[in-house]
Parts: structure tokens; C-alpha cells; sequence
């Protein structure tokens, strides 16, 4: 079994480039297969969720061939299988390939995702888009069939803002009759590299980005390619870091703009950044506010993030609050928080902080992927030695975290027990 090991107290200074973001790569790879020809991809992240997505792809006739970061996918003898289940139970984006399959073969069978445990995550948004468009859902047990005889256009109306349901809708969309409206639609800008890699295969898509998304259904998809769009979350939590414990530490290859709702709070709560166009440098906070904050979609606070910013209130001075308005089940991280020192106060979603509360190290598991990162940061911050368990969750998001951090001076490794 695998253990992260973390000696903390240490400043830590130099740069981290951001890599390409988890949570776009997974819907670009499975869109992939919606092509007739060959998808390029580049800025691929080196995490396990996308080693499960190539399984996938493979498993279904694509051929993938890679140069670090740069994948090249033939598509030309992809065929319709039902989907491993010790694939899709890996992650909770191979539901992805729901949209996707739907939408070229007009039949899938695969079993209900996995994915971090983090609240209930039903699908049922999804599922009721491709009933709009003309598919029929079987469900049994936890496989899912999904068939149409034909797709058909439709008005689709979303009663959250889902990411997943925008993305699987457009992907089964693109390929059917007419026209398709994803109303109330997601706007993440997850969705927009999504939208523009269909678009390049020559799909036509107006407004992604916006709450209104029109699609004109297309015969055929050809060659696709993309370059997946920087981890807004990665580059988040990186800059938490910086502000707890960096000397100076450059976030490098990223887009600002995608993490205003954050840069905003840590500006309010006393943080020194410096934003450039693709970088922002960061130094640990000498003043350091309480603040309060909500998670909501883009462009509010990321529930991503949530976790991390919950470390981070534990080191500003007096009450501080984060009310989590996306998942019912984010806030496990805490029990292990208030372990090393915290004083974090869970009622129903809310959380209440008093600080700056010193830490300590200790024996703690990363109970999700986010929390995980969390608790890597706080063994960062953290007087003595941390060693966190169950870190496959966060090998499934970061990419190469302990050697860009082994990099800017942490003390920090993976050791085998
Ligand atoms: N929801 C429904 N029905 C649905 C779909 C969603 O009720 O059919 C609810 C969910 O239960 C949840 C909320 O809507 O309460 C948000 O779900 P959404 O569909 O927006 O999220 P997701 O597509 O399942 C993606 C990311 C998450 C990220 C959210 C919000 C991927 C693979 N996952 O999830 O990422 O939190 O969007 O931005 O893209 C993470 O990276 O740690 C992570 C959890």
C-alpha cells in the first residue's frame, strides 16, 4: 500500500506549471471517439483517470498513440462494445461515453460511473436529455442501456446548470436531426474546450460559455483536435499553497480569468498575488482577514475548491465561514483538520472556522480527491511528519504532484508500506 510521507514547516519557493485540467480531458477523450478519423490532443494531464479513459477508447477499437502530453486517436475502426465495468467504475466520467456512444451508434450499455463520494451524483439530468432526444433509457441494476431508433433535435431545459448533463447532451447532439437548445446550461469553461474540439471535428455549436447553448445536428464528424484548456482547480489549490507557505512561488501556464471567484477572496483575505496574463506569483499572506464564502457554478467559488479554502481559513485571523451548495458529503476532510489542530464547526453544509489555529502532522486519509490535495497542504503547513492513506484519489487529478512539489523545496514522497 502506498502512503504519502510529508516533513512540514518549510518555505517553499520556485515555479509550478499547471498541467492540462482533469475535468476537461475527461469529456475531450470520450468525445474523441465521435470523430470518423484521427483526434489530436494535446496538454493531456498525466492522471489515472485519464490511464482508465485510454482503456476505455482502446476497448472500443481506437488506436492511441502518445508523445508525453500529445495524444493522437484513430478513430477509424471504433465499434460499439459494452463498456467494461472495471473501467467505468473507475471514474465518474466514463459516463461520458454515454452522450458520446449515443450519439454515434445510437446504443450504449454501460454500468453507473464511480467517482469520488462526495454526495449523491445522480445522473437522472442526463438522462432525461437523451430521452428529449429520442432515446429510450433502460435501467438494470446498475447497467444502463440506452437506445434510439433515431436522434432527433429537441429543447432541453436543465433544472440545475450541470456540467456533466450540458456535456453529455452535446455530445449526443451534435450527431442528431435538427436543432437542439441546452437551456440553463452549464458555462464552465470546461465546456467551451469541449464545444470548440466538436467544433473543429465540424460540429456546429453556437454559445457554449453562455447559459444557452444551440446546437444544428451534423451527418458526420471528421478529424478533431484540441489542446485541453489549464486546471483552473489544480492552479487554485497550488495557489492556496502559495499563500500559506510559499516564498515565492510562480502558478505558471494558466487563465486568471478562470479563477477570479478565488483570486478575489484570497485578495480580500490579505493574500499577495501578482496576476500576469498566464502566471500569478504568490507569497505567503502577511495580513490574513477572515472571509465568508458560498460555492456556486461558474463563475462563483468552485466547490473544488472548497476544500482547500477550508485549510486556508484555518490560518486567517478570527471567524471565518464556506457554505457548500453543490454536494451534500464534501466536508469529511475536516474531522481529519481538526486532528492536526483545526477549529472547523460542520452544521448541515455549513462551515464555521475560527483561527489561526497551528497544525500539527498526523495520520490522515484523503477521502476524496480534493480533500486529498487539502490534506497535502496541510502537512505541508504543518509542524512534524503527515502521512496520508488512500492517496489513489489524488493521484486520480494531480498531475505529477510530488515531483512539482518536490520541486519548489516540499519535503514530500510517495513510500510503500
Ligand atoms: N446533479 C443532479 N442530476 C444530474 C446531474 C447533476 O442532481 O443529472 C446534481 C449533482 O448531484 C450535484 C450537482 O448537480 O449536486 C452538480 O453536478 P454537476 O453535474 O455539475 O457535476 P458533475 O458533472 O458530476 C463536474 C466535475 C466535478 C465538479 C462539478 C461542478 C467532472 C468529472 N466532475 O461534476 O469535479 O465538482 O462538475 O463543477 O467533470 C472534482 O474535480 O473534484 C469534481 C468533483
Amino acid at each position: 500500500m502506498q502512503q504519502i510521507h510529508i516533513q512540514g514547516g518549510k518555505l517553499l519557493e520556485g515555479t509550478i506549471n499547471i498541467s492540462g485540467a482533469k475535468n476537461s480531458c475527461v469529456a475531450l477523450l470520450p468525445a474523441a471517439i465521435l470523430c470518423s478519423n484521427k483526434a489530436i490532443i494535446d496538454n493531456v494531464p498525466d492522471i489515472s483517470d485519464v490511464y482508465y479513459l485510454e482503456k476505455i477508447i482502446e476497448q472500443l477499437g481506437g488506436k492511441i498513440t502518445k508523445d508525453n502530453d500529445h495524444f493522437e486517436i484513430d478513430c477509424n475502426n471504433i465499434k460499439n462494445t459494452a463498456i467494461k465495468e472495471e473501467y467505468s467504475s473507475k471514474l465518474r466520467a466514463s459516463y461520458y461515453f454515454m452522450g458520446a456512444l449515443l450519439g454515434k451508434f445510437h446504443y450504449v450499455e454501460m454500468y453507473f460511473p464511480g467517482g469520488c463520494n462526495i454526495g449523491l451524483r445522480p445522473i437522472n439530468l442526463h438522462l432525461e436529455g437523451f430521452k428529449k432526444l429520442g432515446a429510450k433509457v433502460i435501467n438494470q441494476g446498475n447497467k444502463y442501456i440506452i437506445k434510439a431508433d433515431s436522434l432527433k433535435g429537441n429543447f432541453i431545459n436543465l433544472d440545475f446548470a450541470s456540467v456533466g448533463a450540458t456535456i453529455n447532451i452535446l455530445l449526443a447532439a451534435v450527431l442528431a436531426e435538427g436543432q437542439t437548445i441546452i437551456n440553463n446550461a452549464a458555462c464552465e469553461p470546461e465546456i467551451v474546450n469541449v464545444a470548440s474540439f466538436l467544433t473543429s471535428m465540424g460540429a456546429k455549436i453556437y454559445g457554449a460559455g453562455t447559459s444557452r447553448i444551440k446546437i444544428i445536428g451534423v451527418k458526420e464528424l471528421k478529424s478533431g483536435y484540441t489542446e485541453v484548456i489549464p486546471d483552473r482547480i489544480e492552479a487554485g489549490t497550488y495557489l492556496i499553497m502559495g499563500a500559506l507557505i510559499g516564498k515565492k512561488i510562480t502558478i505558471n501556464n494558466i487563465i486568471p480569468e478562470h479563477i477570479e471567484s478565488l483570486t478575489s477572496k484570497l485578495l480580500e483575505s490579505g493574500a499577495e498575488l501578482e496576476i500576469y496574463e498566464n502566471k500569478i506569483i504568490v507569497s505567503q499572506n502577511k495580513v490574513k482577514n477572515a472571509i465568508n464564502i458560498k460555492s456556486q457554478v461558474f463563475p462563483g467559488f468552485p466547490t473544488d475548491i472548497g476544500q482547500p479554502m477550508g485549510l486556508y481559513m484555518t490560518q486567517l485571523n478570527g471567524f471565518s465561514t464556506y457554505e457548500e451548495t453543490i454536494y451534500e458529503n464534501r466536508m469529511q476532510y475536516t474531522k481529519y483538520l481538526n486532528q492536526m489542530g483545526a477549529n472547523m464547526n460542520v452544521t448541515g453544509q455549513k462551515l464555521s472556522i475560527i483561527g489561526p489555529t497551528p497544525l500539527k502532522g498526523a495520520y490522515v486519509t484523503a477521502t476524496d480527491l480534493r480533500a486529498g490535495a487539502t490534506m497535502v497542504i496541510a502537512g505541508l503547513i504543518a509542524d512534524g511528519d503527515t502521512y496520508i492513506e488512500e492517496i489513489n484519489h489524488i493521484l486520480r487529478g494531480y498531475s505529477g504532484i510530488i515531483e512539482k512539489l518536490q520541486a519548489v523545496g516540499a519535503n514530500i514522497e510517495i513510500i510503500e508500506i
